[in-house]
């Protein structure tokens, strides 16, 4: 399995290029289930979890064609109404084949995604709201098993705003006789995404981007061509990591709308945040001020960034406070940093920060995506040589990572032991 190793100490310069969001690219090639006929993505990040779904795409019979970040589906030929366990263990998303597969097949099976690192993450949401419509669902050998004798559009209240509970619902009610209105609906700017993709394809849906999403279901839906929006939190990965060497970096092909509260916090620590369009130029300053953060549901602090802001928490100056609401399992990434010597108490959901002069470099394990890219982070900033293990982690969401950051000057490279 292939580690990374950096030498910490090198300030980052340059630009970097942002890559298609892998959150908004995993539901929008679903989304290509609910009708025939060719559609055509660009900028679809080039990520093991993008493979993981376009495997599971076409398993079910979808025709796919990849070239280069340019990807064709054409789901006429959709056949296969089963989803199976060895396909969604690897990649939890794929449970949002369920809205898709029963809006245009009435049926289907799909494995239970099971836990992950960071939480138990169950998909009662998902489920509860399928119900709702109209399918009939049983839980059975590790499998949910759906049927219906058509989607009806109904009234949904979400007990959290799930954010691939809400594209599940929202891509099932696209095809669904009536309206579905879905209240408490996530509002990230993934979902946004997904329902002007929907909505491009014929779809009706109304409200997206609030926290009631009204779907006036259609008969069919047209095949589209469209642009994935860009990776926030890559965008963000990145603004951290030029905080923590005190480097000068521009980053371009984002969208820093997407990352106001990750942006206002960092600004707080006394980052340099120059926007300019779909650029963001961010300076480091030698001094980093403590900050405290809450994870919260979109617009707030996105919990993805946690582990990131984190590792520029532990060598800010004073004690900050993370609280992480959304995960009950997210700090993971806190024991390896220990181990590079942070100083971090965790009691419950909180963490308590307290910032020192510098971290060392040790050997790591990655444990779950983010937390991975909370180590390569760490490494850039420690003094001496840290290695991570396990980057297959890295893999699933950021794009060649060790290259981005080696293109701006980061002694940083992939070995494969
Ligand atoms: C999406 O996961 C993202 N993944 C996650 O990104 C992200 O961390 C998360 O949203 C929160 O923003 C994709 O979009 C593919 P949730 P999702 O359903 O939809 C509970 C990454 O690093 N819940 O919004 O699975 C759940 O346990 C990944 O890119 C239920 O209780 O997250 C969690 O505590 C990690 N029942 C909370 O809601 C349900 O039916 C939020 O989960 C569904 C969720």
């Amino acid at each position: 399995m292939d580690k990374i190793i950096v030498e910490g100490g090198r300030p980052l310069k340059g630009e970097v290029k942002i890559a298609g969001s892998k959150n908004a690219a995993l539901p929008i090639l679903i989304s290509s289930l609910l009708t025939a006929g060719m559609n055509v993505y660009t900028n679809v990040p080039d990520l093991k979890d993008i493979q993981s779904i376009k495997l599971l795409l076409s398993t079910l019979g979808a025709g796919i064609e990849t070239d280069g970040g340019t990807v064709r589906i054409n789901a006429g030929g959709l056949c296969i109404h089963e989803a199976p366990y060895d396909l969604v263990r690897k990649m939890r998303a794929s449970i949002l084949v369920l809205g898709p597969l029963l809006a245009r097949l009435k049926k289907a099976r799909v494995s239970l995604p099971g836990g992950c690192s960071i939480g138990a993450r169950p998909i009662n949401l998902h489920l509860k709201g399928l119900s709702r419509m109209g399918a009939s669902i049983e839980l059975k050998h590790g499998y949910v098993e759906a049927t219906t004798d058509g989607l009806k559009g109904s009234e949904i209240y979400l007990d959290i705003p799930t954010v691939t509970g809400t594209e599940n619902l929202m891509m099932a009610a696209t095809l669904a006789e009536g309206v579905t209105k879905i209240r408490n609906a996530a509002c990230e700017p993934e979902v946004v995404a997904l329902a002007d993709a929907l909505n491009q394809m014929g779809a009706r849906i109304q409200g997206v981007g609030g926290t009631t999403i009204a779907i006036e279901g259609v008969s069919s839906l047209h095949p589209v061509s469209l642009r994935i929006i860009p990776d926030r939190i890559e965008a963000g990965t990145f603004m951290v990591a030029a905080a923590l060497t005190r480097g000068d970096v521009k980053i371009l092909n984002c969208e820093p709308d997407h990352l106001e509260a990750a942006i206002h916090k960092l600004r707080l620590t006394g980052l340099g945040v120059k926007i300019k369009g779909n650029s963001v130029r961010v300076q480091g300053q030698n001094s980093i001020a403590s900050v405290d953060i809450k994870t919260l549901p979109y617009p707030g602090f996105p919990t993805d960034m946690q582990a990131q802001f984190m590792v520029l928490m532990s060598v800010a100056d004073g004690l900050s406070m993370i609280s992480e609401t959304i995960f009950e399992n997210r700090f993971i990434h806190v024991s390896e940093l220990k181990r590079m010597g942070a100083d971090i108490i965790v009691s419950g959901n909180t963490a308590m920060v307290k910032g020192v002069p510098n971290l060392s470099g040790a050997p790591v394990m990655a444990t779950d995506l983010r937390a991975s890219a909370s180590l390569i982070l760490a490494g850039l900033v420690a003094h001496g040589q840290t290695t991570v293990s396990r980057v297959y982690h890295l893999d699933r969401g950021y794009e060649m990572m060790e290259k981005k950051f080696a293109q701006l000057g980061a002694a940083i490279k992939r070995v494969d032991p």
